[in-house]
Order: structure tokens, then sequence, then C-alpha cells
């Protein structure tokens, strides 16, 4: 009986009752594949397209999908095994399919090599042909085959909507600058006004390496490393990590991104403030967007503001997400404190500025519709690939 004719017969009807029987049948199952693999490689191709046809043909004889030899066996022999004998098809089956890898086209055209005709020409212009046989070994190393794809990956979404803000910024004539995630306590709370006893320097909001050094809790910090770098005029934005004591859930995380902005020069007023963040909000959010400024508190800035834009997901008109408000919160504001000008070694009376601090992940959140911070940080393939 041929294998063909094997194959399309039960275990039952081929007398194979027992495991060591099954054992047998596949045994030469796995002997025929090989052969007939180990004859298309050293019987070799005179053409590269008499090559793909052979591999095809030993792929298509054991690999097609209804009538390959591999799915008869799923069919006739694990599919309608016996309850006893069902483990011991299944565990051969298995590896009769791991191992059939070996006659798949890609797999085989690497292993068959083609006799080449290589053309000699001689000083009288004659051509002459001559067969020359390359070793599998060459054959191997084929400099023609495609390489193998890699998937690309894309842009990180916070990374990307940080980007989106820079460029909005660039374009109107900022510059970045950056600064140290690990930041003294001077930096990045006695320069910026804020006293010995505000909340925020509490151990519980605050990850301190030692008394006088933390892990910058703002990005503010380099308004004043860098007033004392260049001076004024200045017009800076200042992207970077920041990091709190915080428990992660859906809306904090230890680690996160901030933008700051930062405008100082001679004659800068609060409607320079409002006008630039306008503008700003409605180049990210869109057109239809409207802001509005209320007062708020920071001790480096006086006055002080927060921003909200007209909730993007209602349009104003009040929803869940805005908590029917109509309104959300974007970002902190103010104008800058005569104070903090003097710690960057401006005069005040001379020089005036405005600043902002927005956090990155809540645009990212906001643009794209994530409902939890963690996933920017879980590098899971599913999520990071729709960007
Ligand atoms: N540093 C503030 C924070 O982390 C944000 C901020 C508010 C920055 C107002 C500013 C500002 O520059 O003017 O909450």
């Amino acid at each position: 009986m041929t294998l063909e004719e094997k194959v399309r017969k039960t275990l039952a009807e081929l007398g194979a009752t027992d495991a060591q029987s099954v054992e047998t049948l596949f045994a030469e199952v796995r002997a025929a594949m090989e052969a007939e693999r180990q004859d298309l490689v050293s019987r070799g191709a005179t053409s590269e397209a008499e090559r793909n046809q052979l591999c095809k043909a030993l792929r298509d004889r054991w690999l097609a999908r209804k009538s390959g030899l591999v799915s008869l066996i799923d069919e006739n022999w694990l599919k309608k095994a016996g309850k006893e004998l069902k483990p011991t098809v299944g565990r051969r089956f298995n590896e009769l399919r791991e191992h059939s890898a070996g006659v798949e086209v890609d797999a085989l055209l690497r292993a068959v090599p083609v006799s080449l005709e290589v053309h000699v020409s001689d000083p009288m212009h004659r051509t002459d042909s001559v067969a020359a046989e390359v070793s599998p070994a060459v054959a191997l190393t084929d400099l023609t085959l495609p390489g193998y794809r890699r998937p690309l990956g894309s842009i990180h979404p916070v990374t990307r909507v940080m980007r989106e803000i820079e460029d909005i910024f660039l374009n109107l004539g900022f510059a970045i600058e950056t600064g140290p995630e690990v930041e003294s306590v001077y930096y990045n709370f006695d320069a910026l006004n804020i006293p010995e006893s505000h909340p925020a320097r509490d151990d519980w909001d605050t990850l301190y390496v030692d008394a006088q050094t933390v892990l910058r809790t703002h990005t503010s910090p380099v308004q004043i490393r860098a007033m004392e770098k260049h001076g004024a005029p200045l017009y800076i934005i200042i992207p970077g990590k920041c990091y709190r004591h915080d428990n992660p859930d859906s809306t904090h995380s230890p680690m996160f991104h901030q933008i700051e902005g930062l405008a100082i020069d001679t004659d800068i007023t609060f409607a320079d403030l409002k006008g630039t963040l306008d503008f700003f909000a409605k180049k990210f959010f869109g057109e239809k967007v409207r802001t509005s400024f209320h007062p708020s508190f920071f001790p480096f800035t006086e006055p002080s503001g927060e921003v909200a834009i007209s909730c993007v997901f209602c349009d104003g008109q009040g929803c869940r997400i805005c908590k029917e408000s109509g309104w959300i919160e974007v970002m902190g504001c103010g104008m800058v404190h005569p104070e903090v000008l003097r710690h960057g070694g401006l005069d005040p009376d001379r020089y005036s500025g405005w600043a902002f601090g927005l956090g990155v992940e809540r645009y990212a959140m906001m643009k794209y519709d994530i409902n939890d911070i963690q996933l920017f940080y879980q590098s899971d393939v599913r999520f990071l690939e729709q960007f």
C-alpha cells in the first residue's frame, strides 16, 4: 500500500490498534518526508524556474491545506483515533507538523542548488557555455534572496504629542531647553519661591535622593537654569520627565512628562500670555476650541491662572468627561514672579515674563481618548501599534 493510500484510511482500517503500531506508522511517514526532501536537495535543478517548481510540488504534496498528506493524516488518523490512542497520535502528529517546516518552499529554496550556466568569453568574442554545479553551501549564501522583514516600531504616543506641542512653539520662535531630572532642592523649590513650609516639599509628594537633592517634581526649575545661562530676552519651552511620590492609578504615575513654557522680555504682559496660549490651544485641539482663564495660585507666578478649554468631547455642551461643566483644565500659567526673575539674575524692574506648565500624558489621553495613564508605560504592543 502506498503512503497516499494509507493516509486515506483510518488507523483502525490500517490495523494500527496499539501505540507501537502508531509509532511505526508515523516513523514511516517521517522517513518518507525526509527522503523526498533529501532527494530534491541532492538532485538540484537546472534553472531557477525548475527549482521553484520542484519545491512547490513537494510542498503541495505534503502541506496543501485540503489534500496534502499532513492534512489527510490529521483528518483520517488523528481526528478519527480512538480515545486510548489519541494522546500518542496527537504527540506524533505535532512532531510531524513541526518537522514539516522543512518542506516549506522558503526552506527548500534555501537548500536546493541550481546548476548555473556560466558564460565565459574568450578573446575572439566567442562564447562558450560551461555548466558548473553550485554546492548547497554556496546556494545557502545566495545574496539575491530578499532579507527578513522585521516589524517596524512606531513613535510612542507621549513622544508624538510632545513633539507636536514642541513644533507649535518652535514655529512661534521658541527654543527648546532641557535640564537635569535629578535636581537640587534649591532649583526645584527655593529659587521658584516655594517656601520651606509648602506641602509639595513633603516626603509624601517629593522623591528625595538626599536632604539637598530630589527627583524634580516639575520642569519649572529649568526656568531658573535657563535665565542664568541665557539671560533675557528668553523664549523657551522645556519638555521632560518629572517624578512624584504618587501611587500608580488610572490618572497618576510616579513618572510623567511635562512641558513648561517661558517668555521673558522687556514688555511682556498678561495679554501676550492669553494670546499665545489661546493660539496654542486652537492649534493643538482644533480651531473650534475656546479658552477660558481663571485665577489660581502658584508660588512662582503672580498673578497665576488655570487655562481651561471648551470640552473637545462634547463641544462645551457638558458630558461625562468634562463632568458636565463643558470645560477641561489643561494647564497652569501666570506672570513670572519678580522674586523668580531675581533668582534667575534678571532685573524685575526691566523685565517681565509669562510661564505655563502642562502634563503631556493628559494631552495624549485627551487626543487619543485613552482612559488609563498606565497604558503608556506597559510596553504592550497591542496598545502601541495603534499609533
Ligand atoms: N510647575 C507647575 C506644576 O507642576 C505647573 C506650572 C504652573 C508651571 C504655572 C508654570 C506656571 O510655569 O506658570 O504643577
